[in-house]
């Protein structure tokens, strides 16, 4: 069996729409750990001995969060700068992270269609996250067949019980 840790970036878990449901729908999963990183680091200073000790002691890493400017909101990029750091993540002796396996779960308020050559925001997806992909490469992870939920603030609540089901479902075969 192997051991999630979901890692949720969004400073305004109560507005949410999606997100916050994703989240309730895998928080009790055997093997499943949730860290909200808003509300662990509300001065936004991050402990970076126990999120690389969190990191050890799990097989997969989830980036949760919503898509902000096409990334993700400050507080995960801290903790990709500080905690990735050398030594650990990269470079001599930085192989803490090797073999593990990350999954990018993101929520958008653009729609499906609006992400290629053709559309308003003129890339994929896939391309967008192109950074997040490079990271955990780099650091000998393998970098998972992201989660995405499309157009959030047109989103019913029949369509969004449908992507929270997908999600427990996905996290469970991850867990497995
Ligand atoms: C600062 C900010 C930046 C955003 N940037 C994007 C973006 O680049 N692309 C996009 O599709 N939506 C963007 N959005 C919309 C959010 O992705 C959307 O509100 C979020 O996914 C909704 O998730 P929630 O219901 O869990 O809050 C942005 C929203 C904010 C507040």
């Amino acid at each position: 069996m192997s051991r999630v840790l979901i890692l949720l970036a969004h400073p305004a878990l109560h507005k949410s729409r999606v997100n916050r449901h994703l989240l309730d729908a895998v928080r009790d999963l055997d093997g499943v750990t949730v860290r909200d990183l808003y509300e662990e680091y509300p001065d936004l200073h991050l402990d970076v001995d126990r999120e690389q000790c969190l990191l050890g002691e799990h097989d997969v890493i989830v980036w949760q969060h919503p898509f902000f400017w096409y990334s993700c909101p400050a507080l995960l990029k801290e903790w990709l700068d500080l905690v990735l750091e050398y030594g650990f993540a990269y470079g001599e002796g930085g192989d803490a992270l090797r073999g593990k396996r990350v999954l990018t779960a993101i929520t958008t308020g653009g729609p499906q269609e609006s992400y290629g050559a053709d559309g308003l925001n003129r890339y994929t997806i896939a391309q967008l996250l192109a950074p997040f992909e490079q990271t955990a490469r780099l650091c000998g992870m393998e970098y998972l067949e992201p989660f995405v939920v499309h157009g959030t603030h047109s989103l019913s609540q029949d369509a969004i019980a449908a992507h929270v089901a997908a999600y427990r479902g996905r996290i469970a075969t991850l867990c497995a």
